[in-house]
């Protein structure tokens, strides 16, 4: 796709739990370094939710930001889409709850399980149902509770993960510059063992073989997604700017999934792009899955790193093994 679609950003928010937990805190009983942690992850530390902070209220309360960012009331919105890899249930969705909380009466919802590229997934159909007509004011969100999936002694993924919520309103653009450039979404189906999470759904329901196998935690082969990552990421990016004829100059800010400070390092390299040009907050946050963009992005707009009329670069990959890359202009 690179027919622009008159999209706007309308607001973002983002809420982060309190709680912070530090690299030293795993070094205290795991066999695992704050330097280890630095060196190849890039992260320092990460928030963790309290026990009433299920991923629909960490949602709730950065949709609630983005809202009145955008100078919104609930019941303006048509749709809300959420996307979590941790959702309060397996059904209903998320996003129902959410809706409900929000009060939002006239919106349908929702959610979406693409994991770490989640919420590109759920600027992708909104912006397509914005732009077919189908619907004008959508609320998406990326927001996740990693913390109460992860092993507490696999030091492979208890160090990388941490929980976090970020939302943006989108709705119909009345400028021609204001739009999405360039949406596209990928997968490979063959990868699914690569980062997952076995049981629980129907293929291996709960029972006392599933929890001895510690098989309700999700695992993930680090390095063969690494790997992937950093030359998919790189190819992406290429094709973006490919077809809008853009350059990577062009961009004001890339944002790319927080997953590891190493793979952002290597496609800023790759693109001969200053440090500068990227959004960086995995040192803060670690990675939280769909959360990560969107709350980059809001960041950034709160920041003033980015304004009206500049372009932006998103991109995200985790589980699926799935992917996505989107082009704005604000
Ligand atoms: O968000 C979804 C997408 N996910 C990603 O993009 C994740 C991509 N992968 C990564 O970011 C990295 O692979 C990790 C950070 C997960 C791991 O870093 P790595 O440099 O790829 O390490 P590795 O998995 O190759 O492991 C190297 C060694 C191993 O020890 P041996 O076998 O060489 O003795 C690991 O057991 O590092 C060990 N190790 C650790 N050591 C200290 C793994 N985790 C830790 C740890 N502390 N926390």
């Amino acid at each position: 796709m690179n027919q622009r679609m008159p999209i706007r950003f309308a607001g973002t928010g983002a809420y982060m739990p309190d709680e912070v937990i530090t690299n030293e805190h795993f070094a205290g009983y795991l066999d695992t370094s704050d330097e280890w942690i630095q060196t190849r992850t890039g992260i320092r530390e990460r928030r963790k939710s309290t026990e009433e902070e299920y991923t629909s209220v960490l949602a709730r309360k950065a949709s609630e930001r983005a809202l009145e960012n955008a100078s919104m009331d609930p019941k303006e919105l048509d749709l809300i889409i959420c996307a979590t890899a941790t959702p309060d249930y397996l059904f209903p969705s998320t996003a129902s709850v959410i809706q409900g909380e929000l009060g939002a009466v006239n919106a349908g919802a929702f959610d979406v399980s693409a994991a770490c590229a989640g919420f590109m997934h759920a600027a992708a159909a909104a912006s397509g149902l914005i732009s077919s007509g189908i619907h004008e004011t959508v609320l998406i969100i990326g927001a996740e509770r990693l913390t109460r999936f992860i092993d507490n002694h696999e030091r492979g993924t208890v160090v990388i993960f941490g929980d976090g919520a970020g939302a943006a309103v989108l709705t119909k653009s009345k400028s021609p510059e204001q739009s999405v450039l360039y949406c596209n979404l990928g997968c490979d189906g063959t990868r699914t063992e690569d980062i997952w999470l076995p049981a629980g759904g129907s293929r291996f329901p709960a029972s006392h073989d599933t929890i001895d196998g510690r098989k309700h935690y999700m695992h993930m082969r680090g390095r063969d997604v690494y790997k992937f990552a950093v030359v998919k990421i790189i190819r992406e990016i290429e094709r973006a700017l490919e077809a809008t004829g853009l350059k990577a100059d062009d961009l004001k800010l890339v944002i790319p999934h927080q997953s590891n400070l190493r793979i952002i390092e290597s496609v800023r390299a790759k693109m001969g792009l200053p440090m500068e040009q990227f959004a960086v907050n995995i040192d803060r946050y670690g990675n939280t899955s769909a959360a990560s963009v969107p709350v980059a992005f809001d960041e950034a707009r709160r920041d003033g790193r980015v304004g009206d009329g500049d372009l932006v670069l998103m991109i995200a990959l985790g589980a699926g093994l799935t992917w996505g890359t989107m082009i704005i202009q604000l």
